[in-house]
């Protein structure tokens, strides 16, 4: 509850001024942890089946956002389910001949998620509005009206596209159709999360929280990487004044102390020309930084970190 809680409170907060990171991600992978949650989260009543084939094709999304879209599809569905039901989340790959109805969408390949439960459905003048911010049919301070607007919002940005099916005392099903990652259109080098990249070589992480540090330490040395590790600038430049082959510097934007991952990066392509960087920071930055160093939006999931190291040490970023 505390995860998906606090999952909305940023996709509230960043509703207006959203910037996705799209990456391929693994759907199987991906419904495998959602399910685990709502197990934990929907209550015994709710009954939870995923169904995907480890051989589903990487979607390309924003991992956080595709999340926080099918958590609130599945509550809505719990909401609507008050004495229990059955609640399906299931995804497919799927060849769009033509377009569906009222789709701009490019005949090709998508992945298509369906969330679909037992629950009491919708009346048509409910489903035709339902999609609107701020309608809600739920007490005042209960529902805020805005979960499908941002569900529909994140499916449209992601080059999507969005089914509602409804009918009153029968249950809901909403598909998010989504571009493949294989698709000629999207980057090259993203990874699924089930065929991570190996990485070789010294990282030197620098962070000064140490729980996150902790986190990106070990995401680091999973993926085969060996690590060094800083809590400030200070003890980073000193493990760069040292003769330690260091293969990527991967710090913080904001140090701590006034102290800037950005001057960090600078000293240490003095120290070291041609030092592969990459920054990361939970403030709206963009893409990257001033000086153009690569910036990893947090928080980043395992996967995308793996694919910002690659990116980064391959010089495609
Ligand atoms: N699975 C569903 N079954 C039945 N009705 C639904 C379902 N999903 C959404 N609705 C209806 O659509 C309305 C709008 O949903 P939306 O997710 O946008 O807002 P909310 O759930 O009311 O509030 P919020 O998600 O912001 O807490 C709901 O109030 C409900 O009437
Ligand atoms: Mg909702």
């Amino acid at each position: 509850v505390g995860r998906g809680a606090e999952l909305t409170r940023k996709l509230l907060a960043f509703a207006r001024r959203q910037r996705l990171s799209p990456a391929a991600i693994a759907p199987a992978a991906l419904l495998a942890d959602l399910g685990r949650m709502l197990e934990r989260t929907l209550g015994e009543a709710v009954q939870v089946r995923i169904s995907c084939d480890d051989r589903v094709p990487a979607v390309y999304a924003d991992a956080v956002q595709l999340e926080n879209a099918l958590l609130n599809l599945a509550l809505n569905a719990r909401d609507a389910m008050p004495r229990g039901g059955r609640l399906a989340i299931s995804a497919s790959e799927e060849e769009l001949g033509q377009r569906p109805e009222g789709s701009e969408l490019p005949a090709g390949r998508y992945i298509r998620f369906t969330v679909a439960d037992t629950g009491l459905g919708m009346a048509p003048d409910v489903l035709a509005r339902a999609f609107e911010p701020f309608f809600t049919t739920k007490d005042a301070g209960k529902g805020s009206g805005l979960g499908l607007s941002m569900v529909y919002g994140f499916v449209k940005q992601s080059g999507g596209h969005l089914v509602a099916d409804s009918r009153l005392g029968y249950g809901t099903t909403i598909d998010l159709i989504l571009p493949l990652a294989a698709n000629p259109a999207s980057p090259p080098g993203m990874t699924t999360g089930a065929g991570l990249p190996r990485g070789s070589g010294t990282v030197l992480v620098v962070e000064d929280e140490a729980e996150v540090r902790d986190v990106a330490v070990a995401f680091l040395r999973g993926f085969g990487y060996d690590v060094l590790e800083a809590g400030d600038a200070e003890q980073a430049l000193r493990h760069l004044h040292d003769s330690a082959p260091i293969a990527l510097l991967f710090s913080d934007v904001v140090l701590g102390d006034g102290a800037s991952g950005i001057e960090l990066a600078l000293s240490a392509r003095r120290l070291r020309p041609g030092l592969p960087v990459l920054l990361t920071s939970g403030h709206e930055l963009g893409n990257t930084t001033p000086h153009a160093f690569t910036l990893l939006r947090k928080p980043y999931r395992r996967e995308e970190l793996a694919a910002a190291a690659q990116a980064a040490l391959h010089g495609n970023s």
